[in-house]
This record gives structure tokens, sequence and C-alpha cells, in this order.
């Protein structure tokens, strides 16, 4: 041992780490290679749910072409039970769920869809209604036998099971082993709000784990209710009204330990929920997506409009989240902009992530209030590869094939797709079409990148301009 000194052993275990980081994590129980697709009821309905709101949203996730863009999980949320039977097992609420759970199941199998439930580690959900915490083996016995496929596990009333990444992954881990026992192949999802530092033990248990507390379809508005920052990585007050550049800033540094197998997740998407604009629903999505959250929905599909549809639908941009490798983008570099007129407050970003295919994907980000010309250079772009002075890139614009907003009107009004056009992934998984470099997916060239000719976009107000650089 003396022959070692404290700096090369020091070496070996940096070294060691940047293998790791470099290798794909292993799924835990063989799910979630890709980031999970799907619609959660709740940011639009809250607890109104029952069964005719989501057989009804599953047929509209049909007939738009949702579900064979990616979006398979019907999720839902809280507030579906009314107590336990005599013997302990969770019951639906049978006004809300009259043919009960197993037949919600079957009919989203019968669509092709796959069926998500909810409840908490905690003696209560969040709603106030049975909570999983001591009941793990029978619940996941309901679980399974009602075909379910995906379970969102929250973290109310925990009984102060929490405070130390032990306690809260002993906690998170008793209903990992209880699906496990099931032997039916379910998707766990973590809802601790990041809380315990979850990224660093979620992928071992779960799938995907929450990392803030509960999205507000707000751009960047600071709110009291949503306590920590980006800087809290041990947050222990994660609240709730966390807006999106609050959430993407937590992101942040978390991406190293998510891939293949468990995602960080940024929450469901708030495109077509509130107010937001067209450009700051372009950018939540766009950057949702590089960081390989999962993409839930989280409007009413009934009423989406047909900008916020177009939005949902666009296939090049969900294949660089279904991209195979799972590597999330990171953050290069971040500028606060200086006040303009009182105007432009907040910052402009670089992030820059690998691909599969050896293509990088590239977004310059504008969360200033004022619209900006940013520019990228390439060595920061490829800021941890080395071939950056020989080679030269082709830039993609993703967003440029976007649906017109008279197709895109038409479809959310009830009219069928032209699947000549229409990517459809059930039929050509992102892998494969990726791989044949379909055309849907790439969006349109319209730049050459190169160490002598940096990336430059004129990005509006709280918006993005997203890119996938191919070599030339
Ligand atoms: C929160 C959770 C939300 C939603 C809600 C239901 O804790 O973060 O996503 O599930 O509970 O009560």
């Amino acid at each position: 041992m003396a022959k070692y000194s404290t700096f090369s052993l020091a070496c070996v275990l940096l070294y060691l780490n940047d293998v790791a980081t470099a290798a794909s994590i292993n799924s835990y129980n063989g799910l979630g290679l890709t980031p999970q697709m799907g619609w959660d009821n709740w940011n639009a309905f809250a607890c109104e749910v029952n069964e005719e709101l989501l057989l009804g949203t599953s047929e509209k996730i049909v007939q738009l072409g949702l579900r064979d863009l990616g979006y398979k999980y019907v999720i839902l949320d809280d507030c579906w039970s009314s107590g336990r039977a005599a013997n302990g097992s969770l019951v639906a609420d049978s006004k809300k769920f009259p043919n009960g759970m197993k037949h919600v199941a079957d009919e989203l199998h019968g669509k092709d869809l796959l069926f998500g439930m909810y409840s908490s580690a905690g003696e209560y959900t969040c709603g106030g209604y049975p909570g999983s915490l001591d009941h793990e083996d029978a619940d996941a016995t309901s679980f399974a036998s009602w075909d379910v496929d995906y379970l969102k596990y929250d973290n109310c009333f925990n009984r102060g099971q929490f405070g130390t990444p032990e306690t809260s992954f002993k906690r998170y881990k008793a209903m990992s082993d209880a699906l496990n026992k099931t032997g039916r192949p379910i998707f766990y999802s973590l809802c601790n709000w990041g809380q315990d530092l979850t990224s660093y033990w979620g992928s071992a248990i779960s799938n995907s784990w929450r990392i803030s507390g509960d999205i507000t379809a707000s751009f960047d508005r600071p709110d009291s209710r949503c306590p920590c920052d980006e800087d809290d990585y041990d947050c222990k007050l994660p609240g709730f009204h966390c807006s999106i550049m609050n959430i993407l800033g937590k992101a942040a540094p978390m991406g190293q330990n998510a891939g293949p197998g468990g995602w960080n997740d940024l929450d469901c998407l708030e495109v077509g929920v509130g107010s937001l604009t067209d450009d700051e629903e372009v950018a939540h999505f766009s950057m949702w997506s590089i960081v390989k959250s999962p993409l839930v929905i989280g409007a009413d599909v009934n009423k989406l409009d047909s900008t916020s549809y177009s939005v949902y639908a666009n296939p090049a941009v969900i294949a660089i989240n279904q991209d195979p490798a799972g590597v999330p983008a990171t953050r290069i570099w971040r500028k606060q902009v200086p006040q303009v007129d009182g105007n432009g407050k907040g910052e402009i970003q670089l992030w820059s992530g690998p691909l599969d295919n050896g293509d990088q994907v590239v977004a310059l980000l504008n969360g200033a209030s004022i619209p900006m010309t940013m520019t990228a250079k390439v060595d920061d772009i490829f800021i941890d590869s080395d071939e950056v002075s020989v080679s030269s890139w082709i830039a993609y614009d993703l967003w440029a094939n976007r649906l017109a907003n008279s197709t895109a009107s038409s479809i959310v009004q009830g009219g069928s797709l032209d699947y000549s056009k229409y990517y459809n992934a059930t039929e050509l998984p992102y892998a494969s079409g990726l791989a044949k470099n379909d055309s849907r997916l790439l969006g349109q060239p319209v730049a050459n990148v190169s160490i002598k000719s940096p990336l430059s976009a004129y990005v509006p107000a709280h918006g993005v301009a997203l890119y996938r650089l191919k070599k030339a």
C-alpha cells in the first residue's frame, strides 16, 4: 500500500468514476430503458378522477396519434380509493370506478396503452386517502392482480421516516421489493420530490425519481412555496409551485446519475395547462426532452389547442428524449442577462449532450424576458470531446418540421392522421428510425458548424433554439 501515494489513488478513483459515468446504468427490473412517456391526470384534473375520464382520455390519446408517438402510460393519480376492505386490501371508489380497476386496465390494454396507478409511501396519500406504508406487499399484490403496469409512489404522511438517504431509501425499497415479488413487470416511479438525494440511490430500486416539489405552469416566477433552489442539493423542503426554470436548474447537476433504466423526473409537462406562451411551451418541452425526463402530458388532451398539440407531437424532439444512449444533456454555461429597461431579467444558458449515433444535441436557452442573439462555440458544445478542431457538423433545427397549425387544428378537432407523414413509433421505434436517419426525426439542416463557424441563433424571450448536430 505504501507504494501508492494518495494522489495516484485519487487518480485511479477519478478514472473509475469516469468509466462508470460513461457506461450506461442497468435497469433494476429491465424496464425504463428510455424515459417513460404518457399522460397523468394530476396537473389538469387533480382529484376529479373517474373511469370516464381515463377511458375518454385514452381514446383521444389514440385519435391524436399520441399513443403512436410513444405516450403509452395512462396514469391515474391520487384520490381513486375509498379505503381498505376488512381484509386490509385497497378498495377502488365504486362511484368513481364502478367497474373496478381491472376493467380500466383491460380497456387500456385493449387500446395498446398501459395503466399507471398511484399510492404513497406514507400512512395517507397527499389527498388523504389510504397510503401503502406498511401495506406494501398487500398493495403490490392488488396492483398486480389489476394488471397495473406502473406505480407512481408519493411521499406524504410518511411518519417522519425521512431526513437521511437511508431512511428514505428503506421506505421506497419496501415497495420496490413488493412489486418485484408479484412477478409482474411494473414500472416504478418514485415521487419523493428529490428529498434525501434520491438521484444518488433511485436507480438501485426504481425506474425514475422526482427531483423537485410539484411543478406549476409558470416559466420562472419565484414562489416561496417552492423554497429550495438549484444550489440546495439536499433539499428538505421541496414544497410546490415550482417554476420550469427552477426545476430545470435542479436537474442541471444531476444528469450523471440517470441513464437507461433510471431517470430524473422533472414532473409532468405543463404544455397546454395554464397560460404559458408558445415559446415557453417549446422551451419547456425541449428541455425536459434533452435532460431525459419522463415526458408525461399534464394537459386535458380533449381540450388541447393546436399549438400545444403540435409541441407534444414533435417526433424530432421526442427522438432526442428516446435516444438509445440515454445520456442527459449537460448545462455548459449560464450567463446573467443585464437589465434592459427593466425587462431583461433572467439568464441565457448553453446545454449540450451526446447522442447514440455520434450526433450531439444542443440547446440555446434564453431564460431572459427579451429576445437575444445567442452564440455557442464548438469547443463549448463539445467540451467533453477531443475531435473539435478537426471536424465540422451540420446543424438540424429540431423545430423546423413542427406540424403546420392548419394540420394540427384539423387533428385536434377530430380529423384523421396522415400516417405517411406522421411518425408512428409503434411501427418504427425511435432507435430504428434514428438508425435509418428517418427525416421526420431530424428536422431541417440550417447551418454548418465548425471551430471557425460557431452556432448562432436569434432566440425568443423565454424560448429555445434546439439542434441536432450531425458530422458533415
Ligand atoms: C404530490 C405529487 C403530485 C401529485 C399529488 C397528489 O405530492 O408530487 O405529483 O401526485 O401529490 O396528491
